[in-house]
C-alpha cells in the first residue's frame, strides 16, 4: 500500500488527535476471541480461567492445585509435569504444522534459513543432547550470549527440554556486565558466537566472552556458534571452548523432554531496577507458559496461516515470551531478524515485510518514532498489505507515533496493540484485546481477562476514574516472577514493601485511566529511565562514571528524547586538578560503554563543580531534570546551597 505524504495541516491535526478506533468488523469476524464475556467470566473467577487456558497445553501429568497464595510466593499449577519445549515443538510434529515454518531467519547480510517444526526439533533435540554430553543436568544454569540468531532459540529450548535454566544476555551488553550475570547465576556453561552483524560490522561476542571469562568463573565449557565465517579472529581455549557445529555433527536427533514440575526454574533473565546490581528474574515453567500462550493467541490473534514478527531481540524478555516461548507454543511462524532496521537502507523491516509477507508486527515505539522521522517514503516503496495486526511494547506509545504508524504501516485497517507489561510479568497484562477493544492512541486500554490491576494513590487507595498514580497488581497471575534468582529479601523488598499492608504488587510505573476506565501508562517513578525500550539504571550509570579516575561525583536522568523516548544526561563532578574537556567527554561515554554496554551511553555529559543536593545529602534529580530539559526550576526550599543551581544552569544553557 504506497503511503502518501502528510501536508502540515495533516501533521497538525494528528498531534491533537482525540479520535477512537472500533474494532474492524471483518478482522473481529474471524478473531480467535470475540466473546465480550470473558472479561467479566475471568473476573468472576480468575483461577479457572487460567486453569483452563492451561489445559489447552500439553501436561504430562495433570495439575491438581490450581492457586496456593503465600504472599509474596505464588505456586501455580501444582502436582502438574509439563515440559516447556515439548509443548513448542513436539506437540506440533503430529499434524499439519510438522513441515510448517516454524522460524524463518534472515541475517543482516541478506542470507535467510527456515527451519520447520520438523527441523526446529530435531535441532533442539541434537542440542539437547549436546549440553547433556557436556555435562549440563536439570537443575544448571546456562548463559546465552548470541545475537538474533535461530540458535538463540534452538539454546533456549535445549535448556528448558532437558530442564536447566537459561539465562540470556543481550548481545550489546559489554564483557563486565556478562561477567557480573554469570556470576551471579553461577552458570557452568556459556554458549554464545564468534560474532554477529549489526550494520554492515561484526559484533565480537567471544571476544567479550572470553574477556568475561577472565580469572575465576563458573563456567567451564563454553560452545561458539560459527556466525560470521571468519574463525580466524576466534581464539579456541583448548579443553574449554568447542564449536557448536562440530559438537552437534555427532549428536542423536532424539532426547525424550524431562517432565518438570510446574513450579520448576524455567529461566532467569536479568534487569535493571533502581538500586543496586542487576536482578535476576526468576520464571517457572507452568504459569509463565500458560500466561505466554494464552497472550499470544488472544492478543496477537495468532493463526496458523500468520507470519509473525516481533523485532525484539532474545536478549530481553520481549525476545523470551513473544520471539520464542508464545508463539512457538502456538504453533505460529516466527519471522527473526538479526541486524539493523536501516542497514543497508531504511526500509529493510517494510522490505522484509514484503518477502516474507508478513502479517503480524510487534515492534517499540522507539522504532516507530525513528520510521517516522526518516519519512514515509521508505514504507511507501513496499507492499504492506499483507499486514493484518500491529502492536507495540516497551515504552509509552505517543498519539503521533500511534497514529502513524496506523495510518503508514497499518494501511489503517490493522488494529494496534499497546500491550503493558515488564520483565517480572512475564507476559502482556495491559492491552486491547483486537476484536474487542476500541483504542485510543496513547492508551494500552486495560488489564486482560484474569488480571486484576488498580491504579492507587501512596496509602494503596483506588484512585478512581479519571486520575493517576501508581500501578499495581491485586492478584498473582500465572506467569508472574516468582522471585529475585538468590535474593527474595529483595524480591519482597522491591515488589511487595510499599503496599504491603494491602499485598500489591507495585510495578513502579505510574498511571491514569481516561474517562472510560482506560489505561495510560505514564512512565516509571523510581530511578529507572526506559532508553529506547530498555531499561537502564541511573544508578549503574553512575556507579560506571565513578569508576573512571577523573570522577568525584555523577548524578544521572533521564531527559525527554524525540526518538529514544528518553535520554540519559549525566552531571559529573570531577576531580580537583583535572580539567574539563569534549575529550574527556568522550572518553566517559567510552567508559560506560565499556563497563556495561552501548544502551548506556549517556546523549550528553555536562561538568559541574557541585551537584545541587538537599540538606540531608540527596542529589535532587527533579532540578537536574529541569535543567537538562531547560524548564523553570521547581521548589528549591529543601536545597542545602541554592546558588549551585543557578550555576549549573548557567553553565548548561552555555554549554
Ligand atoms: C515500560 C518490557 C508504557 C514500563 C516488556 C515497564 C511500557 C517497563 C509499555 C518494563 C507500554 C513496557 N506502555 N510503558 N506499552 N510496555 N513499558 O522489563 O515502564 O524491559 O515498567 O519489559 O517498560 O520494561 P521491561
Amino acid at each position: 500500500m504506497p503511503a502518501q505524504t502528510q501536508p502540515a495541516q495533516a501533521i497538525e491535526a494528528l498531534l491533537t488527535e482525540v479520535r477512537s478506533f472500533p474494532p474492524n468488523p471483518s478482522f473481529a469476524a474471524s478473531a480467535n476471541i470475540q466473546d465480550p464475556g470473558v472479561y467479566e467470566a475471568a473476573a468472576a473467577d480468575p483461577e479457572a480461567f487460567w486453569a483452563s487456558l492451561a489445559r489447552e497445553l500439553h501436561w504430562f501429568k495433570p495439575f491438581d492445585n490450581i492457586l496456593s497464595w503465600t504472599p509474596p510466593h505464588a505456586r501455580w499449577f501444582e502436582g502438574g509435569t509439563l515440559n516447556v519445549a515439548y509443548n513448542c515443538l513436539d506437540r506440533h510434529l503430529s499434524g499439519a504444522r510438522r513441515n510448517k515454518a516454524a522460524i524463518i531467519f534472515e541475517g543482516e547480510p541478506g542470507d535467510t534459513r527456515v527451519l520447520t517444526y520438523w527441523d526446529l526439533h530435531r535441532e533442539v533435540c541434537k542440542f539437547s543432547n549436546v549440553l547433556k554430553q557436556r555435562g549440563v543436568q536439570k537443575g544448571d544454569r546456562v548463559t546465552i550470549y548470541l545475537p538474533m540468531i535461530p540458535e538463540a532459540a534452538i539454546a533456549m529450548l535445549a535448556c528448558a527440554r532437558i530442564g536447566a535454566a537459561h539465562s540470556v544476555v543481550f548481545g550489546g551488553f559489554s564483557a563486565d556486565s556478562l561477567r557480573e550475570r554469570i556470576h551471579d547465576s553461577q552458570s557452568t556453561l556459556l554458549i554464545t558466537a564468534d560474532g554477529g552483524w549489526r550494520r554492515g560490522n561484526i559484533v565480537r561476542l567471544k571476544a567479550a566472552a572470553d574477556e568475561a571469562l577472565e580469572g575465576n568463573t563458573s563456567i567451564k565449557q563454553v560452545i561458539v556458534v560459527n556466525r560470521t565465517d571468519d574463525p580466524t579472529r576466534v581464539s579456541m581455549h583448548e579443553g574449554r571452548d568447542h564449536w557448536w557445529h562440530r559438537l552437534m555433527e555427532d549428536a542423536p536427533t532424539h532426547c525424550a523432554a524431562e517432565p518438570m514440575e510446574s513450579e520448576d526454574l524455567l529461566y532467569i533473565l536479568y534487569t535493571s531496577g533502581s538500586t543496586g546490581k542487576p536482578k535476576g528474574i526468576a520464571h517457572t515453567t507452568g504459569g509463565y507458559l500458560t500466561g505466554v500462550y494464552a497472550t499470544t493467541k488472544w492478543i496477537f490473534d495468532m493463526k496458523d496461516s500468520d507470519v509473525y514478527w516481533c523485532t525484539a531481540d532474545v536478549g530481553w524478555v520481549t525476545g523470551h515470551s513473544y520471539v520464542v516461548y508464545g508463539p512457538l507454543a502456538n504453533g505460529a511462524t516466527v519471522l527473526m531478524y538479526e541486524g539493523a532496521p536501516d542497514w543497508p537502507k531504511r526500509d529493510r523491516f517494510w522490505s522484509i515485510i514484503e518477502k516474507f509477507g508478513v502479517t503480524i508486527l510487534y515492534t517499540a515505539p522507539t522504532a516507530i518514532r525513528a520510521f517516522m522521522k526518516w519519512g514515509t517514503e521508505w514504507p511507501g516503496k513496499h507492499d504492506l498489505s499483507t499486514l493484518r495486526l500491529l502492536g507495540s511494547v516497551g515504552e509509552p506509545i505517543n498519539p503521533e507515533a500511534w497514529i502513524w504508524y496506523h495510518k503508514f504501516i497499518g494501511g489503517e485497517r490493522c488494529p494496534i496493540v499497546d500491550t503493558w507489561w515488564q520483565t517480572e510479568t512475564g507476559s502482556i497484562l495491559i492491552t486491547p484485546l483486537p476484536a474487542l477493544s476500541t483504542t485510543k492512541p496513547g492508551s494500552a486500554s486495560r488489564p486482560f481477562p484474569g488480571i486484576s490491576a488498580d491504579i492507587v494513590n501512596e496509602h494503596g487507595e483506588s484512585v478512581g476514574t479519571g486520575n493517576g498514580g501508581f500501578l499495581v497488581l491485586k492478584k498473582p497471575w500465572p506467569s508472574m516472577l516468582r522471585t529475585l534468582w538468590g535474593d527474595d529479601v529483595r524480591y519482597r523488598e522491591v515488589y511487595w514493601s510499599r503496599f504491603e499492608k494491602q499485598g500489591y504488587y507495585f510495578a513502579g510505573d505510574g498511571a491514569k485511566t481516561d474517562s472510560d476506565g482506560d489505561y495510560v501508562l505514564l512512565g516509571r517513578v523510581d530511578d529507572v529511565i526506559n532508553v529506547a525500550g530498555h531499561r537502564v539504571s541511573t544508578m549503574e550509570v553512575e556507579s560506571a562514571l565513578v569508576d573512571h579516575p577523573s570522577v568525584a561525583e555523577a548524578a544521572c536522568i533521564g531527559r525527554t528524547h524525540e526518538i529514544k523516548g528518553q535520554a540519559i544526561s549525566a552531571f559529573v563532578s570531577i576531580k580537583d586538578g583535572i580539567e574539563h574537556s569534549q575529550e574527556l567527554q568522550a572518553e566517559l561515554k567510552e567508559h560506560v560503554t565499556k563497563k556495561i554496554g552501548a544502551i548506556c551511553r549517556p546523549d550528553d555529559i555536562f561538568f559541574a563543580a557541585e551537584l545541587p543536593k538537599t540538606r540531608s545529602g540527596k542529589i535532587m534529580r527533579r532540578l537536574l531534570r529541569d535543567i537538562a530539559e531547560g524548564r523553570a526550576l521547581g521548589d528549591t526550599t529543601t536545597l542545602a546551597d541554592p546558588s549551585v543551581v543557578a550555576a549549573l544552569r548557567s553553565q548548561y544553557e552555555d554549554s
